[in-house]
């Protein structure tokens, strides 16, 4: 039997193609021996080859030890690059204090070693090497090879370090509280009052981030799809080639089982180093009734966050100038809130309902056992540039959003310039066409002062997230 890693186009093709038609069964495992979509505690598991069945002793009640000797299989989709996914597959098996790992996305095969609380890479080959190393790789995690391992420890089992609570089918959910300390921040930019500079922050908050060497996540939640746009995700000018149509946020929140954030994370082209965006698009619109009427859909941002914790460091969520269901996932899903305010009349009228909205988010939020969403603050944003105005007007402006709304106010100030608008608008002319291609602030104009204004924002936002810059 050989294996053609032509036949795997996706995900789920690595899966059931290497892993489950090819791999398992000839390097001994049958199917009372292998398990897919393994949850332990807040771990999710692509796959667990065990030496021998783990027998449930009644329907709710499971081993409390873990077998050390046994094989973790974690598939990828084969564009990824596996090189992400090393920290995630190293987390784990320290976690479990499993023996080997096999990371593949059918192109690229690698195996790791358990070694204390750090894994070592002892074999990779191309896809389609796989057929020809079969000894090699049956000679590490064969079944009889890992047989063997274990009569010849004596320790062939350790305690498990957090509650196994199921090894699950996979109809089931995957557990919202964790036991473990989140170190990913997922911060909101919201208020409900349009053009305050929502987009513009969120574009520039996360190329300062990435500039930093932070792995920054991107999600528009906003049907009018202007971070999408504004992180070069938009080329095209004709409705055949849009292939944001099929991968977008809708994706990610309407189905519970697939549509992972890797499987719709493109890459922008706005910033270097590039970003991870999942983009928005206009069909939002109308599709936001099939979501109100599926009750899961607040939760399913949620739980696919939880799944790429390792992999991001910050995840910035663009919102809607709206209080629809879209600003509620966001607000839902965020441990954090920056509201982008002009701090004109009616931006500041806004920020009644935004307290309002927070109140009905966290009480909602209360019943997943989740904290509140934190504060860290009102940006004042677009702000004149006009010497009298700053001295006289902006610090009673300011002050007014503390006494009246009770909102802390962030120091750094990002005012109105051109600059910010013409990074948004810049192009690339070939002959007469124009091709968008909208750069962050640090890749139009780095010596800019609205480049610098972001440069503090985030390092204040790191500052008070915990991640100091
Ligand atoms: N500091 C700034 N200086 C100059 N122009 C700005 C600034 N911030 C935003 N703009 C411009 O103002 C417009 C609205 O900004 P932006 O899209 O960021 O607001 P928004 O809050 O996301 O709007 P919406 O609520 O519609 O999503 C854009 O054209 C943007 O380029
Ligand atoms: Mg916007």
């Amino acid at each position: 039997m050989s294996f053609n890693p032509k036949l795997c186009r996706n995900e789920s093709e690595v899966e059931s193609k290497l892993i489950v038609q090819y791999l398992l069964p000839i390097l001994g495992y049958d199917a009372s021996t292998w398990h897919q979509e393994v949850a332990l505690g807040s771990i999710r598991l692509d796959f667990l080859a065990l030496i021998s069945p783990i027998i449930p002793t009644s329907s709710d009640s499971f081993p409390k030890a873990f077998p050390k000797i046994c094989v973790v299989m974690e598939a990828k989709h084969p564009k990824q690059n596996l090189n992400f996914h090393v920290r995630r597959l190293r987390r784990y098996l320290s976690n479990l204090q499993v023996l080997y790992g096999v990371l593949t996305n059918g192109k690229d095969f690698r195996i790791y070693e358990l070694d204390g609380d750090g894994i070592n890479l002892i074999f990779q080959c191309q896809g389609l090497e796989i057929t020809d190393k079969i000894p090699k790789i049956k000679d590490i995690i064969g079944r009889d090879k890992l047989a063997g391992l274990e009569t010849s420890q004596s320790q062939s089992s350790i305690d498990f370090p957090i509650p196994i609570k199921n090894i699950t089918l996979p109809s089931e959910p995957i557990s919202l509280v964790t036991s473990e300390p989140i170190t990913m921040k997922t911060i909101a930019i919201y208020h409900n009052k349009g053009g305050v500079g929502k987009t513009t922050t969120t574009i520039n908050l996360a190329a300062a981030m990435s500039r930093k060497g932070l792995k920054v996540l991107i999600i528009d939640l906003d049907s009018q799809a202007n971070t999408t746009y504004a992180a070069g995700l938009m080329k095209f000018d004709n409705e055949d080639d849009d292939m944001l149509k099929d991968g977008n946020v809708y994706n990610v929140i309407h189905y519970p089982r697939s549509n992972y954030i890797p499987d719709i994370a493109l890459k922008g082209s706005f910033t270097y180093p590039a970003v991870d965006v999942i983009p928005a698009h206009i069909n939002l619109i109308w599709q936001e009734n099939t979501l109100i009427d599926q009750e899961s859909s607040k939760f399913q941002l949620v739980k696919k966050l939880e799944l790429v914790r390792d992999q991001y460091d910050v995840v910035l969520i663009d919102t809607p100038p709206s209080l629809n269901l879209y600003a509620k996932i966001a607000l839902i899903a965020c441990d954090y809130l920056i509201i982008p305010s002009d701090l004109k009349p009616f931006a500041n009228e806004g920020l009644r309902n935004v307290r309002n909205f927070i109140q009905e988010i966290d009480e909602f939020r209360s019943y997943t056992n989740r904290n509140g969403i934190k504060v860290l603050g009102v940006l004042p944003s677009k702000i004149l540039t006009n010497a009298n105005y700053i001295k006289a007007t902006l610090p009673k402006q300011e002050k007014v959003i503390a006494e009246r709304y009770g909102f802390p106010v962030l120091e750094t100030r990002i005012f109105q310039r051109e600059d910010l608008s013409r990074a948004v608008d810049n192009f690339i002319l070939e002959g007469d066409i124009q091709t968008p291609d909208p750069k962050s602030i640090f890749d139009f104009k780095p010596d800019s002062i609205s480049a610098a204004e972001f440069e503090e924002l985030a390092n204040e936002v790191l500052n008070k997230i915990g991640m100091r810059p």
